[in-house]
């Protein structure tokens, strides 16, 4: 038996290849499903918001733009596990909260949920992550690695990673990193990552990654706070990104960076991570929990925590905070 909708996926991915029209017999032969069943999933889809074209004779098109749903995520799919199953909402409160419920469920790795829009999108800090519907991407991926939790910050520059990678295959855009994960773009913030995880003390259960993106939402409905500090790929560009398409590329660049990561060691990552990361030697303000530094920034150390050289010339060691450029 196949995962409901599996069958779906798989047509919305045969027309896409093809490209023009398909005969309902080769989507039967390709399927391996009868006639009958390939008719009644086509009204499926028609259903789930695709436009199809059926003409006698011809068989099936489908006809752009599609749908934003767990159908077209699915027919995307190129990973071995991370995005392999996905829960999609139209709305709900947090995509890290929806997670974190199913892995504390025992959900498997590599389980993804996605959400048009949020109604308490959350953010680092106890901040807010603005979620309106119909433009942006949010997700959050839950990862089971063997690890302590003193490593699990580790996982934020491999998220950072692959959202600084799929951004720029997305948008032609180069991006940067400003330390530890907020995705820059021409120096405004485009993408935010946010980790939560479930552990004992000396192992970590899961690590959601969650991960939001300013796609296509115009610079107008950005609520006036951020409006000069935040981004989209489509204000950036001009061009309007599709949604699924980005998360599909997504998930295959966290799976890699992840394998990365287990494989070889966090090194690795933060070998990579200092390649999009570009405020080595500027001046910076960093804002923690308990003070406020500003200095030159002396990059990361091998833990990944940030080094500031202060005025009286000492390095300071900063593993959580908020950075700034100073002038
Ligand atoms: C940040 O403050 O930069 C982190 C923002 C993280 C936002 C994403 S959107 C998907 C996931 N669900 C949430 O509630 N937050 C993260």
């Amino acid at each position: 038996m196949r995962p409901k909708g599996a069958v779906e996926a798989e047509i919305v991915r045969l027309l896409k290849g093809a490209g023009s029209f398909v005969s309902g017999e080769a989507l039967s032969r390709g399927l391996g499903v009868s006639r009958t069943a390939v008719w009644k999933h086509i009204n499926a889809l028609k259903k789930s918001g695709y436009n199809i074209d059926s003409v006698t004779a011809k068989g099936y098109r489908l006809i752009p733009p599609y749908p934003f749903n767990d159908i077209e995520v699915a027919s995307g799919i190129s990973t071995g596990f991370v995005g392999k199953k996905v829960f999609f909402f139209e709305r709900t409160d947090s995509t890290n909260r929806r997670a974190f419920e199913l892995g504390l469920k025992g959900e498997g790795e590599g389980t993804a949920v996605i959400a048009d829009a949020q109604e308490k999108g959350k953010g680092r800090l106890g901040r807010r992550w603005e979620s309106p519907g119909g433009v942006n991407l949010y997700t959050s991926v839950i990862l089971r690695p063997p690890i302590a939790p003193r490593e699990a910050h580790e996982l934020t520059f491999v998220m950072a990673i692959a959202v600084a990678e799929t951004v720029a295959k997305s948008s032609g855009k180069r991006p940067t990193v400003k330390w530890p994960n907020d995705i820059l773009i021409n120096g405004k913030k485009a993408a935010g990552i946010l980790l939560e995880m479930d552990s004992e003390s000396d192992r970590v259960h899961f690590v959601v990654g969650g991960v939001g993106v300013n796609l296509n939402m115009r610079k107008k409905e950005f609520p006036p706070v951020i409006r000069e500090t935040a981004t989209s790929l489509f204000e950036e560009t001009g061009v309007e990104i599709e949604r699924a398409e980005f998360a599909s590329r997504l998930y295959s660049s966290i799976e890699l960076w992840y394998k990365i990561y287990l494989d070889k060691g966090f090194q690795a990552v933060l070998d990579a991570w200092r390649g999009w990361f570009d405020s080595e030697g500027t001046r910076v303000r960093v804002t923690s929990f308990d003070r406020v530094l500003e200095g030159i920034c002396a990059g990361v150390d091998k833990d990944g925590a940030l080094l500031v050289r202060t005025p009286s010339g000492t390095v300071e060691r900063v593993i959580s905070g908020d950075v700034e450029a100073a002038v």
